[in-house]
């Protein structure tokens, strides 16, 4: 626990690992915790629904954030979308970095947020895994939830939003600077909570 700023920011690529590793770091440290894929899932829904999406994201509030529907892979899709367009992004802006800087400590995960959003943040952790280890957890996941998706199919999402992030021109998905890095296609996921820990315990005590 802290009582000044303190920002965890975790990115990574689709069905890494980071949304589970962010919410456990947050729980440990008791720091809010705002997974940003969210957000864009929001816009992305609200464009769907024929509304323009830079005005989707201005008026954005956190409460519509709790809907599952933003958790489906249509959502998603749509998600990454509006993530290629910049005037989204730039609009999503200050929301992100508001959340990040508030007293007591935050952990934000997504795809931009220690290299555009937190440049500054006082840890960056960068969660990756194989494209295959990825599909076989999200295919679970959504199976779980009642979705009716092979296999092939959410690897094939996971290869096209892979894409999608790493190309587009403004803000791709990139490991910042001085990130540690977990690869969690074959760690487990105990192990990767317990090395994120270690490093925001560690920059807690330095900064
Ligand atoms: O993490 P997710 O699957 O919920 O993200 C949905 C989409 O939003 C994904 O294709 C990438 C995009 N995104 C982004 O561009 N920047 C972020 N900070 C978070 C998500």
């Amino acid at each position: 626990m802290t009582t000044r700023p303190f920002t965890v920011a975790l990115d990574g690529p689709a069905a890494s690992g980071k949304g589970t590793i962010g919410r456990a770091v947050a729980a440990h440290f008791g720091f809010a915790y705002l997974d940003t894929g969210l957000l864009y899932r929001a816009v992305g829904a609200r464009m769907r629904e024929g509304m323009d999406p830079v005005r989707a994201a201005e008026t954005l509030t956190a409460q519509v954030l709790d809907d599952p529907a933003l958790r489906t892979a249509e959502a998603g899709q749509a998600a990454s979308k509006v993530a290629a367009m910049p005037s989204v992004r730039t609009a999503l802006r200050d929301f992100q970095r508001a959340f990040a800087r508030r007293a007591g400590g935050a952990v934000l995960d997504g795809r931009d947020i220690g290299t555009v959003i937190c440049p500054q943040a006082e840890a960056k952790i960068f969660v990756t895994a194989s494209a295959e280890a990825r599909a076989t957890r999200r295919h679970k996941d959504l199976v779980e939830q009642g979705e009716d998706l092979s296999y092939r199919d959410v690897l094939a999402d996971i290869e096209a939003r892979d894409e999608r992030d790493t190309s587009r021109s403004d803000s791709p998905l990139r490991e910042a600077e001085g990130a540690l890095r977990l690869d969690t296609t074959e760690m487990s996921i105990e192990d990767a909570v317990a090395a994120a820990t270690r490093t925001v315990e560690a920059r807690l005590h330095q900064t």
